[in-house]
């Protein structure tokens, strides 16, 4: 049977735009990459891969979207970009504790994701939608 995922696409997470849905999927698809090794119980090592993975992959998307605000010159930007610093800082917090070999951090980090993808999918990022589709960006 294949393992149950924590995360999953839903439809009211589409922003209507495809580079950036494609980019939100992936997100996801590390999401659930760190609850399997939440689930498998495995060590700092794995832990550690996947949170330079969503470190990594949260930079480029971060600068996706910040190339966009640039280039339409997006109103509120500045509110938009502290968002995505937070959420970076947060995840480097926890690589930190968990090369500290502090425990469990897969656990916080998880309860932190759920809470952030939903808070910053849903709500921030659908605030820039208008001001890309009006650029032409779909
Ligand atoms: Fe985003
Ligand atoms: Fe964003």
């Amino acid at each position: 049977m294949p393992k149950e995922k924590l995360f999953s696409w839903k439809k009211e997470y589409e922003l209507g735009i495809k580079e950036i849905d494609a980019e939100h999927k992936n997100i996801i698809r590390i999401m659930n990459d760190l609850y399997f090794i939440l689930e498998e119980k495995l060590d700092a090592k794995a832990t550690e891969m996947v949170l330079k993975d969503l470190l990594q992959y949260s930079t480029y998307h971060f600068a996706t979207e910040e190339k966009y605000f640039k280039k339409f010159h997006y109103a509120d930007a500045t509110k938009h970009i502290k968002h995505h610093h937070f959420f970076t800082k947060k995840i480097q917090q926890i690589y930190k504790k968990n090369q500290a070999g502090e425990k469990n951090v897969t656990f916080e980090l998880i309860d932190f994701l759920e809470d952030w993808f939903l808070e910053h999918v849903i709500l921030a990022d659908k605030d820039y939608v208008e001001c890309f589709n009006k650029h032409g960006l779909k």
